[in-house]
């Protein structure tokens, strides 16, 4: 028996997915919808990185029944959650089929947008360091 009976992921901190709609405002919605209707024990929703399928986002993936959406915005996420978290049916217009694995298309995205990517990559690069180091700095503290 898993935790939650639905795992909503929603790719906010992906590089491309905040570019195609408000991400934010999607996750904030789709958590303010789901505890309207009751369902915080039973549906989690989750912030998520990059799904690896830029350009058709905003992505939305609903486990466990691997239901992805795509090029959603604010205004879909009550179909979502009536649909298909308290109903159990695809929303099918919003159905993202693609073959399995990676299915980025992001040629089309101005070169503002990938230098953002080049700049959130090394952000994170550096978050890891950061990372690293506090780790060894544990690791001494305890052999101390
Ligand atoms: S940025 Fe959202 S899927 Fe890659």
């Amino acid at each position: 028996m898993s935790q939650y009976k639905k795992h909503v992921f929603i790719c906010t901190q992906g590089p491309y997915c905040g570019f195609d709609g408000d991400t934010e405002a999607i996750f904030e919605r789709m958590k303010r919808q789901v505890g309207a209707h009751g369902l915080n024990e039973e549906v989690r929703v989750n912030r998520a990185g990059c799904l690896n399928q830029c350009g058709h986002g905003p992505m939305v993936v609903v486990y466990p029944e691997a239901t992805w959406y795509a090029h959603v915005q604010v205004e879909d996420v009550d179909a979502i959650v009536n649909e298909h978290l308290v109903g159990d049916q695809v929303v099918t217009r919003l159905l993202f089929t693609a073959p399995p694995g990676n299915n980025k298309q992001v040629a089309h995205y101005p070169a503002e947008v990938h230098a953002f990517k080049d700049a959130a990559e090394k952000l994170q690069q550096e978050r890891e360091a950061l990372r690293q180091a506090t780790l060894r700095a544990l690791a001494q503290h305890r052999e101390a």
